[in-house]
């Protein structure tokens, strides 16, 4: 998606600079201005200008719920192990499926704002079919995201949904998938654009192809022309407050999660991803500093075989990467241009045998001179395999006094992410 959607950025009437005609909107009218001009202001709401809070309150937490495990081990040797503190909000209750909203209260890091459809109805699919854009059937996935109200979506059974074409979410919505096995695959992807509050749980992503466009209902009333999709897993344009845990992703024609156009308030935890190159895109374009407001906790998710780049590849923003597991890459695990903040903290690195992919970060279209003032920092790090981290900025960004807290260190990480991607849980049992 590099550039490609970013050819026009139009000026509008009211002297706000906003992306148009892309992202695969085939017409940019009223309807979408009004959605990006209040996405717009969403996201200014939700950018944290005290970002150190957010690190050393997940850091604490991480903290806290290890300490917690370690003495009170006897109590998680039954069915469930959570080893986490997103997972240990929910995962042991043998009342989920019950009480499914409470996982809403589970999100830490930068998306900690996001409720998804809490408070909503609760919408079961029923059907697997995707044969009408324009007028979705009743009991399908696409009829319930484009709904105006919150909602909590869940699925009556394991199903495999094959989208014709991207799904268009609308605001506050939850999609949870807990209880059954689905798969969204051999079609297009999700599409979350201009809209904000969503939570998606628990899904297997993978084999997202691109998808034709043409006239596709994007909420209960409107519809509108659009051109191709990109084949993005989950494409995040200009939205905020968003949540995606335990999704089991692979094998996507464009990314596997982008996050672009101002995007914020998002945290992508518990994710297992396999056998794809370009993984994880945030900002697309060197040239919309828009993107500096892009906030991205990045945690507990496993980076497993068969991947090459982009764990995530950053512009602009601040990029919280904490407590991950990188087993596998090909040729680096982070990467950026345009100066991007990265707090690289107790992720595991293992480098590749080949002696030239053992670094864990590159940097794009900058000469040494310019990158050596990007805030780039590696603290707790457990660097394997002659894995090594090329820091940059401040060296004593890590020792300020904004920053205090230390993550959990690398050690910890295959206890933290034991569980990552999609679970299998079932109604009455702990998951
Ligand atoms: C966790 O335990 C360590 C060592 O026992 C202690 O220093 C630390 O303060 C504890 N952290 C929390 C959040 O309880
Ligand atoms: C550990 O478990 C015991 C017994 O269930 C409980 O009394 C105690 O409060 C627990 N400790 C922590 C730190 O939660
Ligand atoms: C989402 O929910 C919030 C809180 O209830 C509300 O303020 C907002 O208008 C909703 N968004 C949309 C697009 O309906």
């Amino acid at each position: 998606m590099e550039a490609v959607n970013m050819r026009l950025l139009v000026l509008i009437p009211f002297l706000v600079i906003v992306p148009a005609v892309t992202a695969n909107i085939g017409d940019f009218d009223e309807v979408w201005q009004t959605r990006a001009e209040e996405a717009r202001k969403a996201a200014l709401q939700a950018y944290n200008p005290h970002p150190e809070k957010v690190t050393d309150n997940f850091n604490k937490k991480v903290h806290k719920s290890t300490n917690h495990t370690r003495r009170n081990l006897s109590k998680f040797s039954g069915p469930c192990m959570a080893t986490n503190p997103i997972d240990r909000c929910w995962r042991c209750r043998s009342d989920w499926a019950s009480n499914r909203m409470k996982l809403a209260d589970c999100v830490l890091g930068f998306g900690q704002q996001t409720t998804g459809g809490k408070g909503g109805k609760i919408y079961v699919v029923t059907d697997l079919s995707d044969n009408d854009m324009v007028n979705p059937k009743p009991g399908t996935l696409r009829h319930a995201v484009i709904q105006e109200e919150p909602l909590w979506i869940i699925f009556a059974h394991s199903m495999a949904i094959r989208l014709n074409e991207e799904l268009i979410m609308t605001s506050n919505k939850t999609i949870d998938a807990r209880g059954a096995n689905v798969h969204i695959a051999n079609g297009a992807g999700l599409t979350l654009q201009f809209v904000h509050n969503i939570i998606i749980h628990g899904l297997h992503i993978h084999d997202i192809k691109v998808g034709n466009g043409g006239l596709i209902r994007d909420s209960a009333s409107h519809y509108g022309f659009r051109t191709r999709s990109d084949g993005d897993g989950i494409s995040i344009f200009g939205a905020t407050n968003i949540w995606i845990d335990h999704i089991s992703m692979s094998n996507c024609a464009d990314g596997l999660i982008d996050a672009i156009m101002a995007s914020t308030a998002i945290t992508i935890s518990n994710c297992h991803f396999t056998h794809h190159n370009e993984v994880m895109l945030f900002g697309a374009s060197d040239s919309f500093s828009g993107d500096a407001i892009m906030q991205i906790t990045v945690t507990f998710n496993h980076f497993g075989q068969g991947l090459t780049q982009r764990m995530p590849r950053c512009r602009w923003g601040f990029f919280h990467v904490v407590n991950n597991d990188y087993t596998h890459w090909l040729m680096y695990a982070i990467g950026g241009s345009q100066h991007p903040t990265i707090l690289s903290q107790g992720n595991r690195f293992i480098a590749p045998p080949d002696i030239n992919c053992k670094e864990v970060t590159k940097r794009d279209y900058s000469p040494e001179s310019v990158w050596k003032s990007w805030t780039w920092r590696s603290q707790g790090d457990l660097m394997m395999n002659g894995a090594f981290f090329v820091k940059s900025g401040d060296p004593n960004f890590d020792f300020s006094n904004k920053y205090v807290i230390r993550a959990k260190p690398g050690t910890f990480v295959t206890r933290l992410t034991r569980f990552s991607g999609a679970l299998s849980c079932r109604e009455g049992m702990p998951c």
